[in-house]
């Protein structure tokens, strides 16, 4: 399973791909916001700290001007990955830069349909949003398994990059039905290291140590 980390805090990045927690990254147009930051300027430390895909969204709404947008950001770096929407010139955008060699995130996805749309399309990625469904009473995570059984029905080579993850459930369940990759904030990459029963064990062990009266080194 690859983790992506799901922000534009350059910090967070450094602190999880240090620790080789960091396949790639994904950013949207809010998570630039967010960082206060230029965007080529932000999006070129990320690609220099990080050898895999950093996804970079166009806001164009109109095909060609997404393509220009996404030619534009791939000269940032090799590694840029064109985040395009899953809307009918999101699609022929997709068609015509995967055509031209780039990677294409299709973003924003949120039916089975449309995913199927994005892999004919050529996408190299399809982000399916897990959370914002499930705000919506719909499962997401149902979401992502049928994408899983129709992309292997056909064996599409678009990557499942299970989007809008909100707790640490979302990546396990994700995980279990065979999402590629999963793209998490820093904060639910980190609760994954949690459990009250290391908490408790360490210390109950570190209490006992204490009594011993003993010290290493
Ligand atoms: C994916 O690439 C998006 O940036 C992201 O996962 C959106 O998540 P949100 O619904 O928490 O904003």
């Amino acid at each position: 399973m690859k983790f992506f980390v799901d922000t534009a805090d350059t910090a967070a990045i450094r602190e999880l791909a240090d620790l080789g927690m960091v396949d790639g990254v994904t950013t949207n147009p809010s998570l630039i916001l967010k960082s206060g930051r230029d965007i080529v300027e932000v999006t070129k430390e990320i690609c220099d700290m990080v050898s895999g895909p950093v996804s970079a969204e166009v806001v164009a709404t109109e095909a060609k001007q997404m393509i220009a947008e996404g030619l534009k950001l791939a000269t940032i770096a090799p590694n840029i990955a064109i985040k395009v929407p899953l809307t009918w010139d999101g699609l022929t955008a997709c068609k015509a830069l995967t055509s031209e060699g780039q990677m294409v995130n299709v973003t924003l996805c949120f039916s089975a349909a449309q995913a199927i749309l994005a892999a004919k399309a050529g996408a190299s990625f399809i982000s399916p949003f897990i959370g914002r469904l499930d705000d919506i009473h719909i499962d997401g995570m149902e979401l992502i398994e049928d994408i899983r059984t129709i992309y292997d029905n056909y064996d599409y080579e678009t990557e499942i990059l299970a989007a809008s993850i909100r707790s640490v459930n979302h990546v396990v369940e994700a995980g279990r039905i065979g999402a590629d990759i999963v793209t998490a904030p820093p904060a639910v990459i980190k609760a994954m290291a949690g459990h009250p029963l290391t908490d408790k064990g360490l210390d109950q062990f570190l209490k006992d140590w204490a009594k011993t009266g003993q010290s290493i080194g």
